[in-house]
């Protein structure tokens, strides 16, 4: 049957299942079929089935030597004052120098949210209901702005939200930033497989793809171009975060000055975290490397130890905020060091006969990489501690923890925070949460300094109360 040189290279390697229904597919499914197994390494799975599915996949994380990372605390913490403003200073400079851009991974697919479409359209702003990716544009054009620098922002989106994300843009005009210096590109997908290793069909002419995790970007940022553009441009830093954060600081010119100063080639930043139990990663030191060990993976009794003083021992918070060299990312991206990562899910296939099958339980696994995951191949990699309440408030869950109302109130907090150390009198309960709810823009001001130029420049001063919005 086979008419394909790829299909032969497929049944050779025992992945035939893939073309089971080939010869009932019209010519349109077949190019499309051919042209999904040609994205797919195949020695990559046959890999992958070696060290992930064969061996134990239970097998526990190795914890010889597992040790909490040390990082930079900040000032209020114990840190060097005069340390941390010249790194702010040095992080402006390479800021007026044009040597920074703003890259965010917008590749999820957002299912804890329950939220159809590319998650950065979502609205979370109190009152204007400003979705993540407007924030997000406001900040960036904010510090373009105050540097007298525009950024370059990449975006990186998965096959699924590609084109709703780029249209959205469109339709809102790049959010005032220019067209030129915002670029979109497509993460890698990979095969999802049975527990044979097995790749899966997710239709009789389409295989079961799925976006290949953050770590992903590192790929992605080599194979779109996007390192070329950013060497071609003078851009050596990239400063990396996640699109379902709309606190986060995009452009943080102290984070950028620390990393840029200690010749650090991945820097990231960490909070303690709030409880044992918090869901983020762990900064840890492991053989002489700086390594992130996820929540899932860290046993319980450890993320519940404390030290002498009651303070949890594994308390360095990923927030999943980064900064890459922009030498290190072409290095990652070309090397393929990224280790994979398996997750067991219930995967929409087809039976035998080609009808389609919802799997009760997971019946197969999708591989992803992660992009903390290059720590341990950078050199001087640094920890910075950061403030919670200026830069995570995660939209990731519909209710409870994470969800767009903690964030909502989250941004009321800071807002209410920067006015009233401005001299505005708004007044909050015990948690800082003002009982007006009222915006500001980015634009306006994006830290408490920024805000209060802004207001002392306003006359009259408006009434800090309900539907102000501030920009
Ligand atoms: C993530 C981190 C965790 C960190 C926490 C902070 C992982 C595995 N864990 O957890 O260490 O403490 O954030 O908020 O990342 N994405 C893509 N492409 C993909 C997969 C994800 O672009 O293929 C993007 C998403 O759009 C999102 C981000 O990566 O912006 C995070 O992904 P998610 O799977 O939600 O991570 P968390 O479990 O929340």
């Amino acid at each position: 049957m086979s008419t394909s040189p790829l299909i032969e290279t497929f049944q050779q390697a025992g992945q035939g299942q893939v073309f089971a229904f080939w010869e009932g597919l019209s010519p349109e499914e077949q190019e499309n079929l051919l042209a999904q197994a040609g994205e797919i390494d195949l020695a990559e799975i046959a890999e992958l089935k070696r060290t992930l599915l064969d061996k134990d996949a239970s097998a526990a994380l190795d914890l010889e030597g597992l040790e909490p990372a040390p990082y930079e605390p900040l000032p209020e913490h114990g840190g060097d004052a005069a340390a941390w403003s010249e790194a702010r200073e040095r992080g402006e400079e390479a800021l007026r120098a044009g040597r920074v851009a703003a890259f965010t991974v917008a590749g999820g697919q957002g299912t804890r949210l329950g939220y159809d479409g590319p998650k950065g359209t979502f609205p979370v702003t109190p009152v204007t209901k400003k979705s993540l990716f407007q924030v997000f544009a406001e900040k960036i054009r904010a510090a373009g702005e105050r540097y007298d620098q525009p950024l370059h922002w990449f975006i990186m989106t998965s096959h699924q939200n590609h084109e709703a994300t780029e249209s959205f843009f469109q339709k809102h005009d790049y959010f005032g930033l220019s067209s030129e210096r915002v670029h979109f590109f497509r993460q890698g997908r990979m095969p999802a497989v049975d527990f044979e290793g097995k790749i899966l069909l997710e239709s009789k002419g389409s295989i079961a793809l799925s976006p290949d995790g953050h770590g992903g970007s590192l790929r992605a940022l080599g194979r779109s171009g996007a390192l070329e553009l950013m060497e071609k441009e003078g851009i050596d830093t990239i400063s990396y975060f996640q699109v379902d954060n709309p606190l986060v600081r995009c452009i943080d010119p102290a984070f950028i000055g620390w990393h840029i100063g200690r010749g650090s080639e991945m820097s990231s930043k960490m909070l303690p975290k709030a409880y044992a139990e918090e869901k983020l990663g762990h900064f840890c030191t492991q053989n002489g490397h700086l390594v992130v060990v996820e929540y899932s993976d860290l046993p319980m009794e450890l993320q519940r130890q404390t030290d002498a003083n009651g303070k949890l021992r594994f308390i360095a918070g990923s927030i999943a905020i980064h900064l890459l060299d922009r030498d290190f990312a072409s290095r990652m991206a070309a090397g393929g060091d990224l280790p994979f990562h398996r997750a067991d899910k219930k995967i929409p296939t087809v039976d035998a006969s080609g009808n389609p099958l919802k799997p009760e339980a997971p019946n197969g696994i999708k591989f992803e990489m992660f992009v903390f995951d290059a720590l341990p191949f950078a050199h001087n990699p640094l920890v910075i501690e950061t403030r919670r309440a200026d830069d995570f408030s995660p939209v990731k869950n519909a209710e409870g923890a994470d969800s767009p109302q903690t964030s909502r109130d989250d941004q009321l907090r800071q807002f209410a925070r920067w006015a009233n150390a401005a001299g505005a009198n708004v007044a909050v309960d015990e948690s800082g949460l003002p009982a007006v709810t009222f915006e500001m823009s980015p634009l306006f001001g994006d830290d408490e300094a920024s805000f209060a130029a802004s207001w002392g420049r306003l006359e009259p001063k408006p009434v800090i109360g309900d539907g102000l919005v501030l920009e």
